[in-house]
């Protein structure tokens, strides 16, 4: 159970003891886009099962590893890989890498998924900046939030209504119109299930009238947890299939369609995120550098 506190500090003050970097900027990469974590410089990585209290990843196509480096001048550390309800995993210890990324010094978390895309505008290769989310296992107690609350963190109930940063949102566009690539660009609700199946076509049904634009199986968790502890978020969707909404549809959900449409825009995402990186000023660069001293 990774709900402790005390867990977190240790696996922070590990990994501070084994790099110089301090990172102002975490980047949880999802399904096939762990390839950002290849442009970080003067780049130290971990395993997962190497550090301490971590958990370690069961997915293929997920590498568990966390690399510290420097990208477009920013201290960075990236998740290769992340952790899924669905792996059978608490929902503490899904998002538990958020926690040891706050105590060492990060403000701003961007996170990226795969998802599945239900608004009927949507083209699969879109990415969708995630304006605001629906927690579904939220509705049935899975928050990581539930037990007792660690002040040191943030408070007991946290505000949600703004999750999702609108500076950040309008940076990101603004990446995405100077690399003439706005026509890929969406902005919508991501919806979250535990999975490890698919939707049904009622389910997609019954999202799509919720208001849900696309759907996955990750995320939410950690936006909950960088929320808590006052990161600023930048949240985006790869839509690499459209979810199937007929009965008479001969298409099913698959993992390998789900892999090779996110190789093909995973390049684009990429090259995105670093032009927003370059962008964005951290302001809090430097100012305020890990929990060692
Ligand atoms: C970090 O380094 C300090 C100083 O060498 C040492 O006392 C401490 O036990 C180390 N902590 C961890 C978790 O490795
Ligand atoms: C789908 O996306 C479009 C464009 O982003 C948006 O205007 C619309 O409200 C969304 N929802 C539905 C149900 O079409």
């Amino acid at each position: 159970m990774h709900s402790g506190s005390w867990e977190c500090t240790e696996t922070a003050e590990w990994l501070l003891n084994r790099t110089k970097i301090c990172p102002v900027l975490a980047i949880i990469c999802g399904s096939g886009l762990g390839g950002l974590a290849d442009k970080l410089e003067e780049s130290v990585t971990f395993n997962y099962e190497d550090i301490p209290r971590f958990p370690t990843s069961t997915v293929p196509g997920h590498a568990g590893k966390l690399i510290f480096g420097r990208l477009m001048g920013h201290d960075c550390v990236c998740m290769q890989g992340r952790f899924h309800f669905y792996e059978g995993y608490s929902i503490h210890t899904v998002s538990y890498p958020v926690r040891v990324f706050s105590l060492l010094g990060v403000k701003t978390l961007i996170v990226t998924n795969a998802a599945g895309g239900l608004n009927a505008s949507y083209n699969v290769g879109d990415i969708m900046i995630i304006k605001d989310h629906i927690n579904m296992p939220g509705f049935s107690g899975q928050n990581p939030l539930c037990g007792p609350n660690d002040e040191r963190f943030g408070v007991r109930f946290p505000c949600m209504s703004d999750a999702y940063d609108s500076e950040l949102k309008s940076k990101l566009r603004g990446a995405a119109e100077a690399m003439g690539v706005a026509h890929f660009i969406r902005e919508g609700v991501y919806c979250m299930l535990a999975g490890p199946s698919y939707e049904t076509i009622a389910e997609c049904k019954l999202l799509q009238k919720l208001g849900a634009d696309a759907v996955g199986m990750s995320t939410v968790p950690e936006v909950l947890v960088a929320r808590h502890c006052g990161l600023r978020v930048l949240g985006l969707s790869l839509i690499t299939n459209k979810v199937i909404t007929d009965y008479d549809s001969e298409e099913k959900a698959n993992h390998e369609e789900v892999l090779r449409t996110t190789q093909r825009q995973t390049k684009l995402l990429q090259d995105l995120v670093l032009k927003f990186i370059y962008k964005a000023h951290f302001t809090d660069k430097i100012t305020k550098c890990c929990t060692r001293e």
